[in-house]
Formats: structure tokens, sequence, C-alpha cells
């Protein structure tokens, strides 16, 4: 059985005091929910309150990403090192907003993974097609390239400290959710590709979460399907009361 693990992707939101109102209010909500992994990732600026306000309640902090050298000249990125030298466990690689905008590749996503699991940190790896590339039937072609090239090179031993994130551009920020038929068979040919690269034993342990608005009402359908074993939330995590009920309904009679 895979725990199920609860990320909130804050992407670009929130102002200081915003953030603590938000931090303070999970914990209230969250601390001590041993049932699912809970993980919340706020821009690089509010790492370290965050940290500090989550001490001890169970809820593990992230980062939105990584560059892949630890120090240097490099103006405007922030290190491994400087992440877990704040407490910080987690950190995303490879968003499709970074995909898009930022130039990100399936090398530069591998050259940053290399350098959070290098750090020891654990990596939520994102992959997942766009409306034109599903519209056009090439979604597995996709995920299968995003995944294989992301994790290029990777121990089975690298591959316990990451967790898979399928995430459907066309479903992100828009409201329209994939169907959990649609999660669920990405999400089993993703655990196919990893047994191919990896073993069995392997593709059974790693955790593939969905996201694409994910919210309180669709999240115990998601949820429930043989593979999804979790989820990375957009919008829905900005609310302490939305983030919270989603977490909650992930797991049955919590
Ligand atoms: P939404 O939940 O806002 O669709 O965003 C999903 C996402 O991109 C999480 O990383």
């Amino acid at each position: 059985m895979r725990k199920k693990i609860i990320a909130g992707n804050w992407k670009m939101f929130k102002t200081a005091p915003e953030a603590v109102e938000l931090v303070e209010g999970l914990k209230k909500e969250l601390a001590g929910m041993n049932a699912v992994d809970v993980v919340v990732c706020p821009p690089f600026v509010h790492l370290s309150k965050a940290v500090e306000i989550l001490s001890g309640s169970g809820i593990a902090v992230g980062g939105q990403n990584l560059f892949w050298e630890d120090s240097g000249a490099f103006t405007g990125e922030i290190s491994g090192t400087m992440l877990t030298s704040y407490g910080v466990k987690y950190v995303i690689i490879g968003h499709s907003e970074r995909r898009q905008y930022f130039g990100e590749t399936n090398e530069t996503v591998n050259k940053r993974l290399r350098a959070a699991l290098k750090n020891g940190l654990k990596a939520i790896v994102c992959v997942g097609e766009n409306l034109a590339e599903r519209e056009g039937g090439k979604t597995f072609d996709v995920v299968q390239d995003h995944v294989k090239g992301s994790l290029a090179g990777l121990t089975k031993e690298d591959m316990l400290k990451v967790t898979i994130a399928y995430e459907p551009v066309w479903a992100i920020g828009t409201g329209k959710t994939a169907t959990s038929a649609q999660a669920q068979e990405v999400h089993a040919f993703i655990r196919d590709i990893l047994q191919k690269m990896f073993d069995k034993a392997t593709a059974d342990a790693t955790r593939i979460q969905y996201g694409g608005s994910v919210k309180p009402e669709n999240a115990a359908e998601l949820m429930s399907q043989k593979d999804v074993d979790g989820a990375l939330v957009g919008g829905a995590c900005l609310k302490a009361d939305s983030f919270t009920a989603i977490v909650k309904n992930s797991v049955p009679n919590s």
C-alpha cells in the first residue's frame, strides 16, 4: 500500500502576511495528520517562515524549483544546498509552467533532479501533455518522453526519493479535471514505464500524483483509483479550508 502524498504548489501567490496566515491555518487543521504525507510548496521567499511555523507539525515544506549547481555566479537562482539548509525537504521539478515559460527541457529537469537527490531532497517530477498533444493522440508518447528523459540515469535507490506528478496541461487552472479513468489510464502507463526502466518493486513503490484542477469535490474519486497516489494541487491549495478538505478527502475515514 502506497501512502498518499498531497502537495500544494502555491505558484507565484501570497505576500508575506498572507503566507503566514495560510501556513498557520494549515498547521491548525493538518498538524499530526499521519495518514497522508502533506507538503506545502510556497515561493522561495516564504520557505524559511513556513519551515519555522510548521516545525513539529508533520507537514513538510518544498521548493518549486532549484538550480543544478550548489553555488556560483548564477544571479537569481537557488540551490539544493540552500534549500536543505533551511529545513526544506521536497522540491518540485519540471512543472509544465517552467517547461512552457522558462525553457525547461527533459535535460534541464534531469540536471535539477540529480542536484536535488545529491542534496538529499525528495523530488516531485512533473510530466504531462498539453491540449494539442492530447487531441493529436500523442499523450502516451509525450508522457513517455517526459518520464524517460527526466529520470535518465537514475538508480533504483534514487527512485525511492522521487514522486512523479502527472499533470495534463489542459487541466491546469482550467477547472477541466481529467476524469478519474483518464488519470488512471496514464498513471498505469507511467508505472509500466517505471517497471521497464527499473524493476517491478521500484514501479510498485513509486508514488504517482495527479495534478490539474483538483478540488475537495473531486479528490476522493481521483484518489480512489488504483494508481493515483496523491495530488499536486494548485488553485485549491491557496486556502487552508479547501486544501485541508482535499487532504482529508484523499483517505477514506480520516
Ligand atoms: P490547478 O490545481 O490550479 O489546476 O494547478 C495544478 C498545478 O499546476 C499544480 O502544480
